[in-house]
């Protein structure tokens, strides 16, 4: 979703813009725009399209001096994607330009209030408001910016994070957050503000997280935090330590394939350093074993693929707890009255830790009582900030829109902590603890196995490619990894496809099967294969073909009944199998996407990150 990029500092602060937005293209954006400050005044480029429109527009950023600026893709909410609508936005006098993340609620409301004061608008956007009534306090407030800003923050409703630029104190970026990210980054004689840490990242990694209703002043020499009293505050200096090349494409023609790709070593990375002496730990976790015992009652909210590792992760967790767990979307949650008190145990799962519904739903989850735990793959991030208990997926940046290597890291993070939990409330057998921790630790060499079939993936793929709709089914956790699955190849590759529990196909989905329908056929757990063999031959029998995704020992049974291909993982335990399952659904999908010629790191109408309801 929208990005945004600040710099005050003594280089050319157009080309450090462009740098910054073209490491947030990832976000989705459909239009992008810089305002500078230089010899010739607040020169402002806006431009429908890719970055590389503006780019051009701006000779890489050459054309327009100064060395302090503003940039910003947006994501079009309020007005359709065009040259106008994209920010900065301006103010009336063209001395004031702004950048907004998020949403101003009752934009309307100050929409007509300034125009009674005869302020006439240029788009169809929320924030242009924000520009106009930053400018209508500064006068009033005889040229003090920062005070004219405050009491702006008083009047807007809704979620934003702003960057702010006046001709009229050229030497100074005006920072402020609520419910939209938004970091400062800490240079030599130069400072940055992002609305995300990739952002900055190649020119430093000394950040500081900013709080809903705070306020920054950045010059080149320093930055200084105030709360929403416009009283000065100290904030901690952060240090990011994640790898610059992290966040680039390193040889790969995608971010999603190398992302793929680089699953071993991220599961290595997040699960090893957590096993002592053949037990699951967790440094500072905090809560205690008597939280653990006394807990009656588990809510996993979350919102797209991570929602699907929470369905994943019910089963997993009800199998070695015995104890009830929910999922919700996040989206739901929040307005759903949940019955959640403080024996209730809320995990939030959030790749980035920014997801808007999914804040919603841990605030609401922490108003009724409940403590919530996260796992979150971005530090520091919103959600990681405001939980009780944070368990981080080490998977490094993740940059292309669809999730690979987060999933998968959630997914072990979850497993993690069912045997933490199953532990202490002596809920599994010790063999069955210890085939669940080995099944762990063998995960990552058994994934490289998994991609070592990419070749023929992708000739399968090249058999399917053309076909207009996919259903996916599965009972259990292969029902939980075809929603995955599905979501992954509509995404990004737009076939129309649905996931089902298979023994749902009969009430009513398998008069859609007709010759030639296209069914993936999960069957990884082998206590239900009976059922799913029963399944393929019932979609057969009704023209489908079928690829199949079982294990080793099942291949010969599912090439019996006639799949079309068969892919499969190897032995593992069930608790574990979905994380083998997931790569080849993720592969499938990634050539699926290539052949059609689909633009797979940046699908169509999608962010990476969804910071608006
Ligand atoms: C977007 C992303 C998905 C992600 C979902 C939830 O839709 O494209 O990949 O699963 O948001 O994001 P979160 O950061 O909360 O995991």
């Amino acid at each position: 979703m929208c990005g945004i990029v600040g710099y005050v500092g003594d280089q050319q602060a157009a080309p450090v813009l462009l740098d910054g937005l073209a490491r947030l293209e990832y976000r989705g954006y459909d239009s992008a725009g810089v305002a500078v400050f230089g010899d010739q005044g607040l020169e402002v480029a806006k431009a429908k399209g890719r970055l590389q429109v503006l780019s051009d527009l701006i000779d890489g950023g050459r054309a327009i001096h100064g060395n302090v600026g503003i940039g910003h893709t947006r994501w079009a909410t309020h007005g359709a994607p065009s040259d106008v609508n994209s920010h900065p936005h301006m103010s009336r006098s063209g001395r004031i330009a702004v950048v907004h993340n998020g949403i101003i609620e009752n934009y309307a409301e100050l929409k007509a209030f300034l125009m009674g004061e005869g302020v006439e608008f240029a788009s169809e956007t929320d924030t242009e408001v924000v520009a106009h009534l930053i400018e209508y306090f500064y006068k009033k407030d005889n040229g003090d910016l920062l005070s004219a800003v405050n009491r702006v923050l008083h009047r807007l409703e809704g979620a934003y994070a702003l960057g702010i630029l006046s001709a009229d104190d050229p030497d100074q970026l005006i920072a402020v957050r609520k419910d939209s990210p938004l970091i400062l980054g800490v240079g030599q004689g130069e400072n940055f503000l992002a609305s995300d840490v990739t952002a900055i990242l190649r020119y430093t990694r000394e950040v500081i997280y900013l709080e809903d209703g705070e306020m920054a002043l950045l010059t080149p020499q320093g930055v200084r935090c105030f709360d929403h009293l416009m009283r000065p505050i100290e904030k901690a200096l952060c240090h990011v330590d994640w790898e610059i090349d992290a966040a680039e494409k390193g040889g790969y023609e995608h971010f999603m394939f190398k992302e793929i790709m680089e699953q071993p070593d991220a599961i290595r990375r997040t699960v090893s350093p957590r096993i002592k002496d053949g037990r699951v730990h967790f440094e500072d976790f905090g809560l205690s074993d008597q939280d653990i015992r006394e807990m009656s009652r588990m809510y996993i909210v979350a919102c797209g693929s991570s929602y699907h590792v929470g369905m994943v992760g019910k089963y997993n967790l009800e199998r070695m707890l015995r104890r009830p767990v929910e999922v919700s979307l996040a989206s739901e949650f929040r307005y759903m009255d949940p019955i959640v008190d403080e024996k209730t145990l809320v995990v939030v799962i959030s790749q980035s830790g920014e997801t808007l519904d999914t804040m919603a739903a841990l605030r609401e989850a922490k108003r009724l009582g409940a403590k919530v735990l996260s796992i979150v793959n971005v530090m520091g991030s919103s959600i990681a900030r405001e939980s009780d208990v944070v368990l981080y997926t080490w998977a490094g940046p993740e940059i292309s829109v669809a999730t690979t290597k987060a999933y998968s890291t959630q997914l072990a993070v979850l497993d993690l902590l069912g045997l933490y939990f199953a532990q202490r409330l002596g809920t599994l057998p010790e063999e069955e603890y210890q085939a669940i921790l080995d099944s762990l630790l063998h995960l990552p060499e058994q994934i490289e196995q998994v991609l070592e079939q990419r070749e023929q993936i992708q000739y399968l793929a090249s058999q399917f490619f053309n076909h207009s709709s996919v259903f996916f089914i599965g009972r259990n956790c292969d029902y939980a990894l075809g929603l995955e699955g599905s979501l992954k190849l509509k995404e990004i590759s737009y076939i129309h496809s649905e996931a089902y529990a298979s023994g749902e196909l009969k009430h009513g989905t398998i008069s859609l099967i007709e010759e030639g329908t296209l069914v993936i056929a999960l069957a990884t757990y082998a206590k239900l294969f009976d059922k799913a063999v029963s399944n393929v031959v019932e979609v057969r029998t009704r023209g489908a073909e079928v690829l199949a995704l079982t294990t080793e020992d099942h291949r010969a049974d599912m090439e019996g009944i006639g799949a079309a291909g068969v892919v499969t993982v190897p032995h593992s335990h069930p608790v574990v199998l979905p994380s083998l399952g997931v790569v080849p659904l993720q592969l499938f999908a990634y050539y699926v996407a290539l052949m059609r010629g689909c633009d797979i790191d940046k699908p169509r109408n999608l962010a990476k990150s969804v910071t608006v309801e």
